[in-house]
């Protein structure tokens, strides 16, 4: 009884391993696990890369124009832009990508994403009640947090989209089956054939555990692939 419970066991733990094995090896094509895992193709990843890269560079263009319409303008006190902004003129940002979103060398005058939050506090300039510029500089405050609020956000669209869609097309779920596998498949098995109870059992209900649960955290509507899955063990006890 016990060791036909072990027999079964030791046949979905080889079967799991394989179907791993067999996805790693050859993740585009159809296999068990493939078909259940939610990985975008890479023309989705392409796609939206391109619409991210599109929405950094329109937030580049909207602080660039506020600070060229705006804070470096030199307007009379009648505009409608002046609040007596003076001084030195304050560095536009840097466009990470040119017009066919490749990569691209910021310009001399350009501040990158990283450095504006420091560059521009230095045209920030004190607020009168009246919402003027009480003493030189190009920006109040308030506009400056706005400003680096926005790089932020466009740096951080800059700089995670690209792992996240990683994420996305497996290679993060591939990373973790192999290290499941590497780990855990070869001195399970060999564990099992000797019928070590104890640790071996432990480390397969973690494994299994794990698996489970990457199945269904993904899918818990297609129960029908375990059978998929796991139909191997049943031809093979009969
Ligand atoms: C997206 O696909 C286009 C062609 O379809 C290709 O020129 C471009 O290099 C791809 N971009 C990325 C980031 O993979
Ligand atoms: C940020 O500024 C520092 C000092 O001015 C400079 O050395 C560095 O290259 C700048 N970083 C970027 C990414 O432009
Ligand atoms: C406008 O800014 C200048 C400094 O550039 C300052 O001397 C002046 O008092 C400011 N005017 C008002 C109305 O705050
Ligand atoms: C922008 O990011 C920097 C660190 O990257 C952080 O110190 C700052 O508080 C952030 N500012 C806003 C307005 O989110
Ligand atoms: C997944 O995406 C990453 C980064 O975009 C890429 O380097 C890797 O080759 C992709 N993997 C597969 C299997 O397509």
């Amino acid at each position: 009884m016990l060791c036909g419970f072990f027999v079964i066991l030791n046949n979905a733990i080889t079967d799991t391993c394989m179907a791993m094995g067999e996805w790693m090896d050859n993740p585009q094509s159809e296999s068990a696990l493939s078909n259940i895992l939610p990985c975008v193709d890479q023309r989705t990843s392409n796609q939206t890369l391109i619409k991210s890269k599109e929405v950094v560079t329109n937030i580049v263009n909207v602080v660039n124009q506020f600070i060229y319409t705006f804070a470096n303008a030199n307007p009379s006190p009648t505009d409608l832009n002046y609040y007596n902004q003076s001084g030195p003129l304050m560095p536009p940002l840097c466009y990470p990508y040119d017009s066919n979103l490749q990569d691209r060398q910021c310009g001399s005058i350009e501040v990158s994403m990283e450095n504006a939050s420091v560059v521009w506090k230095n045209y920030i300039c004190t607020k009168s009640e009246l919402g003027l510029c009480n003493n030189e500089g190009r920006v109040t405050q308030d506009t400056y947090t706005q400003l680096v609020a926005a790089v932020n956000e466009s740096y951080a669209l800059e700089h995670y989209t690209p792992p996240l869609l990683s994420l996305q097309n497996c290679s993060f779920v591939q990373d973790t089956f192999r290290e499941i596998k590497t780990r855990y498949c070869h001195p399970l098995e060999h564990d099992l054939q000797m019928v070590d109870a104890g640790l071996g059992l432990i480390s397969v209900g973690v494994m299994l555990c794990l698996v489970l649960w990457i199945f269904y955290a993904n899918h818990p509507q297609r129960e029908g692939v375990f059978v998929t899955l796991f139909s191997p063990i049943r031809k093979r006890q009969k």
